[in-house]
């Protein structure tokens, strides 16, 4: 075993803003980074955003900024929020950052030169939004099975890189590696995968398409391929080839990904440093996905879980610990706010919160908040208390903890927990309290309780850093030394008898009723600061607005104009309406359908015509949906 250890988060794309899906990884980064540390290592974690391609140009485009401005700001929006999720990361890195470009050039250069990078004109389905070419094979129905868009041919020369040439030692190197890419059904995934010939990948784009991004070094009419560009990061942030980081954390690294990027990561990655004589990471550690009521979280769904509206309404420690224990690494798993509040509810109101109060105030109460003595005979009679329960606690939360099974070392410490609280039960220290002669009884029991409650604080720092703070101060211990070592955690009576510890607090206050509704309050405050919400305004002047029911009787395209179309409604009165929505609806679509549109809007003049109105609709990165009701009703209802 050595003493450094590496871990690495995806570098998130800059042309979304983060949501639970980036903060589960990078959670789950921070959790097992913290637990190194307790192991006594010196462990590094990496993160960042992935900054070029052609995603970013068009997201930039419609806020009106240049690509650099857009992912400036979308970067700093991951950069500041991990320390509001209490994740320590050691170094961000930007694909813009001048020092990434320049040994990505020099990898590109490598590689060239040994011969497994040619030119050649290619013929072939190219999805724009995944910036990549498909083959037949991939496509599900034709379509791009991540977009649901029918690729385009497109034909254009460009640079390849030889990855068919390493399938056979890639293939032989997994094999090898059994825990090379892990769970095993994501390892699986890949040699399945790798039974078909490897295609040699694309690894440019021409200027002429796409300007934003890394220029190869041997032409620069081209830039290189995004994830070229991006799968390098690792190694680009520690200073690769020469920087002293490079040489102390990569031969310890880790990279922890969602099943979205598993082929770059199992496939394309490991060619990468084998083409260009880097050594390999050592484990690919792949979870599944977080879905929303069975469906993908996506923006145009509009069910996208803002990580720190979560924090601000259940507590920081909380929210990790439902996400690390709700998940089994490696499957998807479904949010819902229920399962949230059920969790902090029971385990951590109920098994742990009870618990360490009740034991808290048991000191205070019958030893005047003094750690009591034990007696080595009473050790004896009583068969060594709570010891053999923590030590096999520890092991099993080892054991999970090492392999990535998250939610079973959470298992393990609440098992050790409810054991706690059985024992309370059983050993009953207030019938002991009542008796003179069963005093050392009383010192022996409440004595294994606080050992064992400093235990849980420290198998839960890495999921609970604050939490297993304030209980390791009110166990008197030096909150700073403690929670790093888990040696320590191995010994037995390491609390000093005779320390004085501070009075009980509620380390998790329940979620009741009452507090529901306030949550309910503060989501939707917080959903008016993400969501940049107008100001209030009154109800009168909200009574000002006409909104009406209208039917689309006619829609046609307008000569000249690529984004509106003409629309004829019927409002109980026949009017024009100019509508923006071209790019999202064909004119066929929309006739017959029942819209909600703005009745009193003062007309405007739009592409020559009179425009009398104007028609609702929901916009997003994926174009606009217009809003409709649910049933047919009268046109010209008013809505109210
Ligand atoms: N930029 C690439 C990664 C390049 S790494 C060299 C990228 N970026 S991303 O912004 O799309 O991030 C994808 C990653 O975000 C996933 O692999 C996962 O870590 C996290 N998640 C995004 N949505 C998620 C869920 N719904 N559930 C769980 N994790 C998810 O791909």
């Amino acid at each position: 075993m050595t003493d450094n250890f590496y871990i690495t988060t995806p570098i998130y794309y800059v042309n979304a803003k983060p949501h639970l899906g980036h903060a589960y990884t990078t959670i789950i980064a921070d959790v097992v980074c913290r637990y190194n540390t307790m192991l006594g290592k010196d462990a590094f974690l990496l993160t960042g955003t992935d900054e070029h391609g052609d995603k970013v140009v068009r997201a930039a485009e419609k806020e009106n900024l240049n690509p650099k401005e857009y992912a400036d700001k979308i970067s700093r929006l991951f950069r500041n929020l991990w320390p509001e999720l209490n994740i320590k990361y050691n170094s961000f890195i930007r694909t813009t950052d001048p020092s990434h470009i320049e040994i990505v050039k020099q990898v590109l250069q490598k590689i060239y030169d040994s011969g497994d990078i040619y030119f050649s004109e290619y013929e072939g389905l190219y999805c724009f939004g995944c910036e990549r070419f498909y083959t037949e094979r991939e496509l599900v129905n034709g379509k791009c099975p991540d977009h649901e868009t029918e690729p385009e041919t497109i034909k254009e020369s460009n640079y390849f890189f030889k990855m068919s040439r390493y399938q056979d030692w890639l293939i032989d190197h997994i094999r090898r590696h059994p825990d090379f890419i892990r769970p095993e059904r994501y390892k699986n995934e890949v040699l399945s995968f790798l039974k078909d010939p490897l295609e040699d990948l694309c690894i440019s784009r021409p200027k002429t398409r796409l300007e934003w991004g890394i220029s190869l070094p041997f032409d620069d009419k081209y830039v290189t391929y995004v994830w070229f560009d991006a799968l390098l990061n690792y190694v680009t942030a520690l200073g690769y080839p020469d920087g002293e980081f490079f040489k102390k954390y990569w031969p310890e690294a880790q990279h922890i990904v969602a099943k979205d990027i598993l082929k770059p990561h199992g496939i394309y990655w490991p060619i990468i440093l084998k083409a260009a004589g880097i050594p390999l990471f050592k484990h690919l550690n792949v979870h599944g996905y977080w879905n929303i009521d069975q469906s993908k979280m996506s923006k145009s769904l509009g069910n996208v879980v803002e990580p720190l509206s979560l924090k601000n309404t259940y507590g920081l420690d909380a929210f990790r610990y439902f996400l690390v224990r709700e998940m089994v690494f490696g499957l998807d798993s479904g949010f819902n706010e229920e399962a949230l509040v059920s969790r902090i509810n029971s385990d951590l109101a109920n098994d742990i919160g009870n618990l360490f109060s009740r034991v808290i105030t048991m000191v205070h109460k019958y030893f005047g908040g003094v750690i009591p003595e034990i007696n080595p005979e009473t050790e004896d009679e009583m068969q060594g208390g709570l010891k053999f329960d923590a030590s096999a606690a520890l092991s099993e939360y080892k054991k999970a903890m090492e392999s990535f099974s998250f939610h079973k070392a959470l298992m393990s410490v609440w098992e050790f927990i409810n054991q706690m609280n059985k024992y309370v039960d059983t050993t009953a220290p207030w019938e002991l309290a009542k008796k003179k002669s069963e005093r050392k009884e009383l010192e022996f029991v409440i004595y294994n309780l606080l050992e064992g409650l400093r235990i849980v604080s420290g198998l839960i720092y890495p999921v609970m850093p604050d939490t297993a703070k304030t209980m390791q101060q009110h166990l008197g211990q030096n909150p700073e030394s403690i929670f790093y070592d888990l040696n320590q955690l191995k010994s037995w009576k390491v609390l000093k008898a005779g320390t004085s510890i501070p009075k009980s607090v509620t380390l998790f206050p329940r979620i009741d009723k009452k507090k529901e509704e306030q949550i309910l309050t503060d989501e939707i405050k917080t959903e008016r600061d993400v969501l940049e919400i107008k100001p209030e305004i009154t109800i009168e002047v909200l009574s000002k607005i006409d909104l009406r029911v209208a039917t689309i009787v006619k829609a046609e395209k307008i000569k000249g104009a690529k984004k509106v179309l003409k629309l004829e409604i019927d409002l109980g009165d026949t009017r024009t309406i100019v509508s923006g929505i071209a790019l999202s609806y064909t004119p066929e679509e929309l006739v017959g359908k029942q819209v909600i549109v703005v009745a009193n809007l003062k007309p405007a003049k739009i592409m020559g015509l009179v425009s009398n109105g104007m028609l609702l609709a929901a916009v997003d990165e994926n174009g606009c949906t217009v809003a409709t009701l649910d049933k047919k009703v009268k046109p010209g209802t008013p809505l109210t």
